[in-house]
């Protein structure tokens, strides 16, 4: 049974198949029909770049992206994702990568609206994280900023979850073992104290954050702008989401041993980082040719790993 915290949508009844007719594969059809076949608590954590908003055309019928509102586009995404939602484990993840879209030369503000239709469906926003790509296009607007970031959206089916805060800890920045700085390390003494004198002194909360965020051993806790530059895959003609973004929600967002589901698989590249660091996939895309695509490369990234 289900968690009784998830609000999924209602579906059939469906007796659930083992497990190994759908981990390993890449399942070619629309996203929401597939999943509606996919078990029940199998999946611990989604990672996937749908279809911008009328960006670009993916030469299927089925296609995400093509629908001529924002509202119509929002609607099909969060069916989508109730869908995968029910595939969840309770303890279950969705990281989600969104970019925006000028209409007119109005910032439509895309992202934002599907994060929260899928909070009015049920799902708990946890994060909202800034990929900044320092490699972003350049562009000849005049008129205001040019962009050069994207939305990763971090939200849970339930309140109870899965994340490994320890797996994609980042470096110290502003002190280290050694810092000379002022106060330097006796100002932090060690966590459980309340050693500071004067301002904000013996507030444990306030030490055990800065503590963390200066001294823990394996870096401070990992932050909401993710700097990231886009890579390129000769063979795809669409853009392709960096391996090390994947890498960061693959290991917070499950174990070793779980399970990865990208529902808009494209070149594969969610499969390819899960097998890396020894999680199982489940990957859906609706073009038959990017399929094909995505199976060489998850098969040649697992030959070059041996
Ligand atoms: C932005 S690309 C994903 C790229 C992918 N993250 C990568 O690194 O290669 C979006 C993918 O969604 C697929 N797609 C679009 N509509 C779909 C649908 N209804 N069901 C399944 N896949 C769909 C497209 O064919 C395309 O490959």
């Amino acid at each position: 049974m289900k968690s009784q915290k998830i609000r999924t949508s209602a579906r059939p009844q469906k007796k659930p198949p083992a497990t190994k007719q759908w981990t390993g594969k890449i399942h070619c059809g629309d996203a929401t029909k597939i999943l509606a076949k996919v078990p029940e608590n199998l999946v611990d954590t989604i990672v996937t770049s749908p279809p911008y908003f009328q960006q670009r055309n993916y030469d299927s019928q089925k296609q995400v992206g093509r629908e001529s509102t924002p509202q119509e586009y929002v609607d099909r995404l969060v069916e989508v994702f109730a869908a995968a939602r029910s595939c969840l484990k309770p303890t279950g993840s969705l990281w989600l990568v969104l970019g925006d879209k000028y209409q007119k030369g109005r910032l439509l503000g895309m992202p934002w609206r599907v994060a929260l239709a899928l909070q009015d469906d049920g799902w708990i926003l946890r994060s909202d994280i800034i990929w900044h790509k320092p490699n972003a296009m350049p562009s000849s607007v005049k008129s205001r900023p040019t962009t050069d970031h994207e939305y990763v959206f971090f939200l849970t089916a339930s309140a109870d979850y899965y994340y490994d805060q320890d797996s994609i800890r980042e470096p110290h920045v502003t002190f280290s073992e050694k810092s000379r700085m002022k106060g330097g390390r006796t100002h932090f003494f060690k966590r459980g104290s309340t050693p500071e004198q004067g301002k904000n002194g013996g507030n444990t909360n306030l030490h055990d954050a800065r503590w963390d965020q200066a001294f823990h051993p394996k870096g401070r806790n990992k932050r909401t702008v993710w700097t990231i530059p886009l890579s390129k895959v000769r063979e795809a003609h669409f853009a392709v989401f960096p391996e090390s973004l994947v890498e960061t929600c693959v290991l917070a967002g499950s174990p070793k041993g779980g399970v990865v589901l990208d529902p808009f698989m494209g070149s594969g590249t969610t499969a390819i980082v899960a097998g890396r660091n020894e999680r199982e996939y489940v990957g859906i895309d609706c073009n038959s040719e990017y399929c094909s695509m995505a199976r060489k490369r998850i098969k040649a990234a697992a030959a070059n790993s041996k």
